[in-house]
Order: C-alpha cells, then sequence, then structure tokens
C-alpha cells in the first residue's frame, strides 16, 4: 500500500545538525547547529523551515511531539552488504578466511529471487529500525539481487546507491560472472534503476583479487560511459589482503593504483576502509575526491587494523562512517561511532562528537555529492529524520546478570534463565537506561551530552524514522511500506 506524507507536519524536539564541517578536536564548534524544543517543519516530504515550538503554528500542521528527544537527520551508512545480515557476528577468521567460510556460502543464496526479495525487505527494515535512512550498499553478483534491493528501496521511498557485485575469479561456484555477461546486467540494471525516485546505480567492484583486469577495466568503462552512477568497492583492508593483490597486479604501485589504472578513481567513488594506505594514495583520493567509508565494527571485528582519520584528514580526503555489516557487528551508527573513538584513541586521537555525527550525516551527504538533499535539516532537504531518546526514559528493573549468579555461588538459582531458576526476569523498554540517563543528567556542555549519547546509545533508543516525511519506524508499532 502506498503512504502519502501529511501535507504539512511539524516534528517538534531538539533539533542538531551542522551548517559546516567542525574542525578535528574541536568541541564547541560553531558547525553545529543546535535548536532545543523547536519544531522542524515538513511540507510535501521536504523540510521547509523550523521554528522554535514555543511560537505559534498555524491549525494547517499536524503536529508530532517529540519534545525531550534529540531529532537528528537520518544516518547515512556509507558502506554495508545486505546479504550479510546472515553471517554478522561469525567467529574466529579474518578477513580473506572469512570470505570463505561465511561470507560467500550466505551470498550464494541471492541466487534466488524469493530469497533476494525477502532478503532486500529484512535489511532495508533493519536499516530503518536503527536510524539509517540513506545507504550505499553491496548486493550479491546476482542480477536479481540488485534488482530486488531497488525495489525494496523503491516501496519505502529510501535514498539508496546499489548494484550488482562484480567478481569474475577467485569466488566459489555459483558466485562467479564474467566480464560480457557482467557488463550487460550492469547495463540494464543502470537503465532500469539510476535516478529512478531515489535510487543510484553503484558500479560495485568487490575487491581487487576478485577480478580479472579485463572485468576492472570494463568496470572502469562503465564509469566512463555513465558519469552519474557511482562505484565502489574496498581498499587495503588487510594485511594479507594487500600482499595478495600485490602479487597479482605487480605492475600497480600499490593496491589503490590497481583501481585507479582501471580508471575507477572519480568523485563519485566510495572506497571502504582504506587502512593500509601511504600519502601517496591519499593524495590521489583526494585529487579524485572520492570518499572513504570508514567501518570502525569490521575494522576490530576482523583484526584489519586502525584507520588513521587524522592522516586522511591531513590530506584533505573526505571520510565518512559506516557499518560494513556482516565484518561490521552492528548496523547501528551510533555504535560504530563509540567505536570509531576507540580506535582514534588507539593512536592518541580523540575524535569529538562533533566530527563523528558529522561524518555519518552532511559530511557523508557530501561526500556522495547529496549534500542539500541529505544529511541535514536544512530547509529544501528531504524530510529524512530520526527522533531519539537522549533523557528521561522508564526507569528498568534491577538486573543479576550469570557472571554476578556465578561469583555469589547462586548459579542455577537466580542470572539464567535456566529452567530449575527462580523465575526473576527483567523487560527492558527503553535503551536509556538509568546509566545513560544520569550521565546525561550530569553532563553540562552540550558536547559533553552529545557525546556521552553517541557513546552509550543504539537502536533501542530510536522512538521514531521519517522518511521523506513519512514514518517508516516507531518503536512498537508495525508501520505499512
Ligand atoms: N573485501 C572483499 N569483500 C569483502 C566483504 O564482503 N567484507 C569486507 N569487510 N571486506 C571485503
Ligand atoms: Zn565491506
Amino acid at each position: 500500500m502506498a503512504v502519502s506524507p501529511p501535507t504539512r507536519l511539524a516534528l517538534r524536539g531538539d533539533l542538531l545538525d551542522f551548517t559546516a564541517a567542525p574542525a578535528w578536536g574541536d568541541t564547541a564548534s560553531t558547525a553545529v547547529r543546535f535548536r532545543p524544543d523547536h519544531h522542524l517543519l515538513v511540507e510535501g516530504g521536504r523540510i521547509v523551515g523550523a521554528q522554535p515550538a514555543a511560537e505559534p503554528l498555524d491549525p494547517s500542521w499536524s503536529v508530532a511531539d517529540h519534545r525531550g528527544h534529540l531529532v537528528l537527520p537520518g544516518f547515512i551508512d556509507t558502506h554495508v552488504h545486505s546479504p550479510q545480515l546472515d553471517v554478522i557476528a561469525s567467529h574466529g577468521t579474518a578477513l580473506l578466511d572469512w570470505l570463505d567460510t561465511y561470507t560467500f556460502p550466505a551470498e550464494r543464496r541471492y541466487a534466488d529471487p524469493a530469497e533476494a526479495e525477502a532478503g532486500a525487505a529484512r535489511f532495508l527494515d533493519a536499516l530503518v529500525a536503527h536510524g539509517t535512512t540513506s545507504a550505499v550498499v553491496f548486493a550479491t553478483v546476482h542480477k536479481v539481487s540488485a534488482d530486488k534491493l531497488f525495489e525494496a528501496a523503491q516501496a519505502r521511498g529510501m535514498r539508496l546507491i546499489t548494484g550488482k557485485v562484480l567478481m569474475d575469479r577467485h569466488a566459489p561456484d555459483g558466485l562467479r560472472d564474467d566480464v560480457e555477461q557482467a557488463e550487460r546486467d550492469c547495463t540494464d540494471l543502470i537503465a532500469r534503476w539510476h535516478g529512478v525516485d531515489r535510487l543510484a546505480y553503484a558500479v560495485t567492484v568487490r575487491f581487487a583479487p576478485t577480478s580479472t583486469p579485463e572485468q576492472l577495466a570494463m568496470a572502469g568503462r562503465l564509469c566512463a560511459s555513465h558519469p552519474g552512477v557511482y562505484m565502489q568497492t574496498h581498499v587495503a583492508e588487510n594485511v594479507d589482503e594487500v600482499k595478495w593483490v600485490a602479487q597479482l597486479f605487480p605492475e600497480a604501485r600499490s593496491y589503490l593504483d590497481v583501481y585507479a589504472r582501471a580508471g575507477l578513481m572519480n568523485a563519485r567513488g566510495v572506497f571502504a576502509h582504506g587502512i593500509w594506505l601511504d600519502d601517496t594514495d591519499r593524495a590521489l583520493l583526494h585529487d579524485h575526491q572520492a570518499l572513504i567509508a570508514h567501518s570502525p565494527s569490521s575494522n576490530l571485528f576482523l583484526g584489519s587494523g586502525l584507520f588513521g582519520w587524522r592522516a586522511a584528514e591531513a590530506a584533505g580526503v573526505a571520510v565518512a562512517v559506516a557499518s560494513d555489516v556482516g565484518g561490521g557487528t552492528s548496523l547501528s551508527i551510533q555504535r560504530n561511532l563509540a567505536d570509531a573513538y576507540k580506535v582514534q584513541a588507539m593512536a592518541g586521537e580523540r575524535l569529538s562528537a562533533w566530527t563523528a555525527l558529522h561524518a555519518a550525516t552532511r559530511g557523508a551527504a557530501l561526500g556522495l555529492g547529496l549534500e542539500g538533499e541529505i544529511g541535514s535539516l536544512e530547509a529544501g532537504a528531504t524530510a529524512d529524520v530520526c527522533v531519539w531518546d537522549w533523557a528521561a526514559g522508564p526507569v528498568p528493573h534491577a538486573h543479576v546478570g550469570r557472571g554476578a549468579a556465578l561469583g555469589l555461588g547462586l548459579e542455577g538459582e537466580i542470572g539464567s534463565l535456566e529452567a530449575g531458576a527462580t523465575a526473576d526476569v527483567c523487560v527492558w523498554d527503553w535503551a536509556a537506561g538509568p546509566v545513560a540517563q544520569r550521565r546525561h543528567a550530569v553532563a553540562t556542555a552540550l558536547h559533553e551530552k552529545v557525546f556521552a549519547w553517541m557513546t552509550l546509545s543504539d537502536e533501542r533508543n530510536l522512538a521514531a524514522a521519517y522518511v521523506a516525511g513519512i514514518p517508516r519506524h516507531q518503536r512498537g508499532a508495525a508501520l505499512p511500506c
């Protein structure tokens, strides 16, 4: 059933977005625009302005009263794999083994249109339920997997950039294409979906090892002959991967240079990871205005390495944030930002909440050439808006974990849901529990409050998500598509 937005909708809450890029480490940045207790005015699915809630509103506005909640632009996940929800949190491997052991077998299932359709719906609903309203997504090698993702995003009114994965070697049966068929599939998908509603095509090179030089050249030709399309791939994620690329492409100066030689560097390029780059690579990324999709939870989970955000920033390279699920362990952008902070802390750097949240909203939009459309609460932007708990909420019941029960010699009695245990059971309501509430209450400066929120919150804090002005997620409620 198609859902149309209320003509005039005023979202009441504490509005926060960015009008410029905050300087690294500046916790008092004037690039932050905080408008407590305001109405965000949405008309026909677009933001048309904002005004203090105390100012009277014409009765033609319907009000969604989210007072006391933090209202942010919907997050933009710049690198995530739709079929990999099935392998999130898989134990025990680094990148190359992880691909062989878990990921490739799961992706093979998407040859089946029914599986691809169900997976696309599950994935996009999960994104929105985590506060992500736009994404740059890897489908699988199967044309149908991209088709189904586009269809599902269109039905939800979402901004989605995706494409069929290119992979013609070093992948198992059922997951390889060939140059000619892949070119036909991509051309077809571009004609069918690129520029339709809020959708865009990305030429999707999985990574250099799984494409022959001929396929990389074909991908470069596709980018050249369709100037508006994006290009997404992985680069310099893992040291064994980097060594493998050096063996496969001895003529290239570096991993990134493999892509440069194939004509894959452009302002619509989204490069995931970029951990093991050098200054020449960073200069190349800067010169082509390409975007790095930093994926901290994935980098930690797979043991890939610590991304040098400061070096990228010093070289003028645009950096956005990504979940990279299923290498990443959560679709929650806050969880990924909390990990990003810890990755930078390991290098003695301190990521501010402003740089972090900017990278997940306006910064990502800029990197994708979509500023003015997504990533801010500015008049003219599409009303992709999320409403978050950030202060008071119901206080959860006391909870005793199994570890504590063991320590007390009371395992079997309390601390588990095992048959035989006493039925001491908690039902958690809001994720904004007493620890986060207390931290919020004692924080004084805005940065302190928002940093604590970013570090302590996740998708359980999401009260509502609007996509183009339509509520697509409301806690506890089922909403129609
Ligand atoms: N490199 C090539 N494919 C993948 C993938 O699916 N996930 C990650 N994290 N890295 C990759
Ligand atoms: Zn990835």
